[in-house]
């Protein structure tokens, strides 16, 4: 399974890089925002900068919501870096766009995905990605594992090679059962990633191997 990290956060970016199990970058414009990057040139800027600390992909989201604009958007992103993978979102014209972008070679990640439909559409257009949305699911008492399950069924009878990015992962259990599922890549937040290393046997098995180790060594 891949780990992707869902951020715009170059300090957090940097650490999940530096942790060595990191294979790709989410944002969307609500994070950048977060991280306070308006304007064009400095959204352009933030992208390459995420790309110059990860050896992996990065998805960027175009905010135009028309066919003409959305392949434009698309375009200019690509160019900046070879790791960048156009985020568009799923509706009309956007999957005119994913269909145009991947005839050009350009990766996309299908984002807003919240049935099993939608998924199959943006696959048939030949998006690299389908982002379906657990947590916002989970928000609204929806099983979004169920989602997962049906997208990946419907993948495999027909060999689709989209692949599955669970989203809006919230904890390491979304994580756990989105592996279960199958699910190819996981996108969340750094939290997420390091909850999965904790268990408290560990902290305690280990405190006393290095007590036991000390008293033997007299300290
Ligand atoms: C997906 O690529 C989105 O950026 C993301 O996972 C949204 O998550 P949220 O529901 O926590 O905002």
């Amino acid at each position: 399974m891949k780990f992707f990290i869902d951020t715009a956060n170059l300090e957090q970016i940097r650490e999940a890089q530096d942790l060595g199990v990191l294979d790709g970058v989410t944002t969307n414009p609500s994070l950048m925002a977060k991280e306070g990057i308006t304007g064009d040139q400095n959204v352009l800027n933030h992208y390459k900068a995420i790309c110059d600390i990860v050896d992996a992909n990065v998805s960027a989201e175009v905010i135009s919501t028309d066919f003409e604009s959305m392949i434009k958007e698309g375009e200019a992103l690509a160019k900046l870096d070879p790791k960048i993978v156009v985020k568009i979102p799923m509706i009309k014209d956007g999957v005119k766009a994913i269909k145009y972008l991947s005839s050009k070679g350009i990766r996309t990640n299908c984002t807003l995905i919240f049935s099993a439909g939608q998924a199959l559409i943006a696959a048939k257009a030949g998006a690299t990605y389908v982002s379906p949305f657990l947590g916002r699911l989970d928000d609204i008492s929806t099983d979004g594992f169920q989602l997962i399950e049906d997208i990946r069924l419907i993948f495999d009878n027909y060999q689709y090679e989209t692949q599955i990015l669970a989203a809006s992962v919230r904890g390491p259990m979304h994580i756990i059962n989105c592996a279960k599922l199958g699910a190819d890549v996981m996108t969340g937040p750094l939290s997420a990633i390091l909850a999965l290393i904790k268990h408290p046997l560990t902290d305690s098995g280990l405190a006393q191997f290095l007590a036991d180790h000390a008293k033997a060594a007299g300290k």
